[in-house]
């Protein structure tokens, strides 16, 4: 069984379009090594990440992450074991997660990249989060 999980936290004010892309580096690469798949949104403001993957190497991501002083106020969304990965083939050409900058077109992105989406709740969690936040 894989575990996918999601939360949405507040970036620290501090941040900077650098650390964003510092944190999707250490994402891709560590994600990758732990066959970690996922979606994380920045809206400028706030982050949406799905984790999914096997069980404990998830947990320890997300504690890593939660531990993480660039982003607070983490609040877990969503939890639940699932047969298959449902992010996984959003990774071009490896198992990483696929990055939403915060460009002004959250909405249209979201939408696109939750369309095959099997569960209707986190489908429709993530489109209200881009919708609230981006839109
Ligand atoms: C919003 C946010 C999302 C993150 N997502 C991931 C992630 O998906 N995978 C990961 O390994 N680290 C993620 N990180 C980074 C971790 O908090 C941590 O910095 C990193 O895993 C440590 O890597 P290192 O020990 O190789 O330096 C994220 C950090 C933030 C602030």
């Amino acid at each position: 069984m894989i575990l996918q999980l999601s939360y949405i936290s507040t970036a620290r004010p501090t941040l900077i379009l650098a650390d964003v892309e510092n944190i999707l580096a250490a994402s891709r690469r560590r994600n990758q090594a732990d066959a970690i798949t996922g979606l994380l949104v920045f809206d400028g403001k706030r982050f949406l990440q799905v984790l999914e993957g096997d069980e404990a190497k998830v947990e320890q991501t997300y504690q890593r992450i939660a531990a993480d002083e660039r982003h607070r106020a983490i609040v877990r969304l969503s939890e639940r074991r699932i047969a298959a990965a449902e992010f996984g083939h959003w990774a071009m050409a490896s198992h990483i997660v696929g990055p939403v900058l915060g460009d002004g077109n959250v909405v249209a992105q979201v939408d696109a990249m939750t369309a095959d989406l099997p569960d209707a709740n986190l489908r429709e969690t993530l489109r209200g989060f881009a919708r609230v936040r981006g839109g």
